[in-house]
């Protein structure tokens, strides 16, 4: 088999050519565990979808964590956004992410459960840099419409005004599928992993 040379080569192993539905999933889990520390991998600002009665909301996040054992991805946000009211009426997500160097994009379908004020957030806030806590601190709901677009800069507001950590939440997306895509001239290649009761069963698909 011969090595893939891209701008991760060394940190990553991914094959040219994928002839074994494994190395489609070995391919996606390292890709996923490289994002959580390497801020350069465009799989580090994955795109997470939510429903908003009935339509789709997306945004980019910050893929913190992943755990390949039990298919869980960690995301941190601010419990007083919108995603948080989505999430508790539809706890259903998907979470999207390709890389052109790479020519891999990689689908995940689940399920979400939040965490707010609990043993879980408090390890992750612990964790946390100061720079990334100080969005917390903030005194208004994300999303609340301002009249004026520089109330909330740095310098002028006040990080006193409210405890961060209580509105700091932890997402975590356990997905069910994941759809490997790699799109490549000489022949491109789609995989689909689905898990069922922790029951793995993968098959290739027309690209
Ligand atoms: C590069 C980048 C990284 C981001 N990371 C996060 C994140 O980790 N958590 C988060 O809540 N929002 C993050 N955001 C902001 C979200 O995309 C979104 O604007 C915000 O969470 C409000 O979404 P909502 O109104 O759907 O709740 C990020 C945005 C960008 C551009």
């Amino acid at each position: 088999m011969t090595e893939k040379k891209h701008k991760d080569a060394g940190r990553l192993s991914l094959p040219d050519k994928y002839l074994d539905l494994d190395q489609t999933l070995d391919s996606a889990f390292q890709i996923l565990s490289d994002a959580t520390k390497n801020r350069r991998s465009l799989f580090h600002t994955p795109t997470l979808s939510t429903f908003d009665e009935g339509r789709v909301s997306i945004r980019t996040m910050v893929l913190r964590e992943f755990d390949p054992d039990r298919r869980l991805i960690r995301f941190h946000t601010d419990f007083r956004s919108i995603k948080i009211q989505q999430l508790k009426k539809d706890s259903h997500g998907a979470v999207h992410a390709y890389d052109p160097s790479l020519k891999i994009q990689i689908r995940l379908d689940g399920k979400i459960n939040l965490h707010h004020k609990d043993e879980i957030t408090k390890s992750s806030w612990e964790l946390s840099k100061e720079m990334s806590k100080e969005c917390y601190f903030v005194g208004g709901s994300p999303g609340t419409r301002i009249d004026d677009p520089t109330k909330y800069d740095p310098p002028t507001f006040n990080f006193e005004s409210c405890n961060g950590f209580e509105n700091f939440c932890v997402i975590v997306f356990q997905f069910e599928s994941m759809e490997f895509l790699y799109l490549k001239k000489s022949g491109h290649r789609r995989a689909i992993h689905n898990w069922t009761a922790a029951k793995h069963q993968a098959s290739w698909l027309i690209p």
